[in-house]
């Protein structure tokens, strides 16, 4: 038989058999590798959740950035992990006297004198805690994507909305950026419903393993399941891949933090649509994202 005719009755062959056995949703099913995540920017090669490591993840060629957002004393949002300001910059030897150094009791510009460089090497000294805005842009200016984390939201009523508002005067809440190039995820269940309620295309990320049996809820208001590698099986990412989320398609799963080829090798073989790292090189040369 000709070639051609050969791919055609394969074609034919293969299309009756989708029909008759269609697949679960499952958004692994691609056949494409996970994407590949910079945790807090590239924070194993520059200071996390600053410019810096925003900038490292671009020069690695790294299209998806994660951060942490909290608010300032005076209103502003701002980009650092912790809710302290200790680990991360100078603030205990600025600021001696303003223990345990929360970022919600600093205002901006208190915070924008410190260096949240000079703790992870002196290259970085003089790297300052972005402001959201500054960190969106430069995201932008990298014409890279965000995963964008609202951090410890029971200390900061409305931070939700207050983010949306944020994004939107960048130019974050677009068509072309909710399509593809923004999530908004949290480990507060109600921090997520309430992105999801407050602007609907917005696509959202749940931080934990919820129970199967729980899974369904969650759908109602999130996109994506995003929990720890450590409590990730092969039977728990195609149980959620099996569920539909608020947006008609299969939920995904991203997971952190991989910083291993092994372990990045693992769970792609899960099927993960995601793996968040702080070594997004390490990554991508495991998994091919
Ligand atoms: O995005 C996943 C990860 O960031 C969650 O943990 O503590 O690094 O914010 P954490
Ligand atoms: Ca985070």
């Amino acid at each position: 038989m000709h070639a051609r005719a050969v791919a055609a009755s394969t074609a034919a062959l293969l299309g009756t058999a989708a029909l008759l056995f269609p697949s679960p949703a499952r958004a692994g099913d691609h056949g494409a590798s996970p994407l590949v995540i910079a945790h807090r920017g590239a924070s194993a090669y520059a200071p996390e959740n600053t410019l810096a490591a925003v900038d490292k993840a671009a020069e690695l060629g790294i299209a998806w950035v994660e951060n942490d957002v909290q608010r300032t004393r005076d209103g502003e949002l701002v980009v650092v992990h912790d809710d302290s300001l200790r680990r991360t910059t100078d603030a205990e030897e600025v600021f001696p006297d303003r223990a345990p150094w929360k970022v919600k009791d600093f205002t901006a510009a208190e915070i924008a004198r410190l260096d949240a460089g000079s703790w992870f090497g002196p290259a970085y000294a003089g790297a300052r805690v972005p402001t959201l805005r500054q960190f969106v842009d430069r995201v932008e200016h990298h014409h890279q994507k965000l995963l964008l984390e609202i951090k410890n939201p029971q200390l900061y009523p409305g931070i939700e909305r207050q983010t949306l508002k944020l994004l939107s005067n960048e130019g974050w809440l677009d068509a072309p950026h909710l399509a593809d190039r923004l999530v908004v995820q949290s480990f507060s269940p109600d921090s997520v419903r309430t992105v999801h309620e407050l602007r609907p295309g917005v696509k959202t990320g749940f931080l934990g393993t919820p129970g199967v049996a729980d899974l369904a809820a969650y759908a109602a208001f999130a996109d994506q399941i995003n929990p720890s590698h450590g409590s990730l099986s092969l039977g728990y990412v195609s149980a959620v891949h099996a569920f539909r989320g608020p947006h008609g398609r299969p939920l995904e799963v991203c997971t952190w933090t991989v910083d291993d080829a092994a372990t990045a090798q693992r769970v792609a073989g899960y099927g993960v649509d995601g793996i968040i790292t702080n070594k997004p090189d390490v990554v991508r040369d495991a998994v091919g994202g």
